[in-house]
């Protein structure tokens, strides 16, 4: 079971090495696997502290490798700093960062390119989901890569994260497990029929606390969650990683 801790930008230095300090403390089932992406300014420390078995993944990369390009950090300067995974396209980027599908497409073909296992994101927002739009926006989103790039596809994470779902530091609106399953089975078709050959993991992402965590782990094809709030405090983190060794 993958657990990936999102830090989004709730943590500053300091805080982050704490955190990562306590996590070199932790205990871990061996059936779990934590992920974390810490910001960009505390990455190089956070993997230098990180257990082995704990896996290093950045929020964002960009795609072209060196240059003029302020702000960017690429995929090959990810890498050199100890990532093993990168998150790409979360709806927090695409909505605030105006990010198309088509970038998110290059983020993804750049990650592969450079040995990094993409966490790709995708997802409706409330409007889309009253419109009756849901279906729609999720195969865009998955077609840009997993169609558009079918061959091109190595080994990658897609996480499913309602926009709608997804906590602003507190919690946000709750999704069903019922709702999941229906929604994870069409992603889980789409993507199979796409890549049959290629090893993608389904995540669950959306206001994943201590508490409901199993009741996601419970649906079909989910292997994991992806957590942003609740990940950046020491208790719920470490409950969080009891609850899923249950
Ligand atoms: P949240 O974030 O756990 O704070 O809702 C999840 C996400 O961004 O995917």
């Amino acid at each position: 079971m993958y657990l990936v801790a999102n830090w989004k930008m709730y943590l500053d230095f300091d805080e982050s090495i704490e955190l990562a300090e306590c996590i070199a403390q932790f205990s871990i089932s061996k059936n779990t696997a934590l992920i974390v992406c810490p910001s960009d300014i505390a990455l190089a420390d956070v993997n230098r502290l990180l257990p082995k078995s704990v896996g290093r993944c950045a929020q964002d990369g960009y795609w072209i490798e060196k240059g003029a390009y302020t702000g960017a950090v690429s995929m090959e300067m990810l890498k050199a700093v100890g990532c093993e995974y990168v998150i790409v396209g979360h709806s927090e980027r695409r909505s605030q960062f105006h990010e198309t599908n088509e970038q998110v497409a290059k983020k993804m073909l750049a990650a592969w390119e450079w040995g990094l296992k993409p966490i790709l994101c995708v997802g409706e927002t409330r409007e889309e989901l009253e419109t009756g739009k849901r279906s729609h926006v999720l195969r865009e989103q998955l077609g840009s890569i997993f169609v558009d790039h079918k061959k091109e596809v190595k080994e990658c994470f897609v996480s499913y994260e309602p926009v709608w779902a997804i906590s602003r530091g507190g919690v946000g609106q709750h999704c069903e497990p019922r709702d999941l399953a229906v929604v994870m089975q069409d992603i889980v078709g789409w993507v199979c029929e796409c890549v049959p050959e290629v090893d993608v993991h389904f995540l669950y992402g959306g206001s994943v606390t201590p508490e409901n965590v199993c009741s996601y782990m419970t649906v079909d094809h989910v292997e994991g969650v992806l957590v942003g709030a609740a990940s950046t405090y020491k208790e719920k983190l470490q409950a969080l990683l009891e609850a899923l060794a249950q």
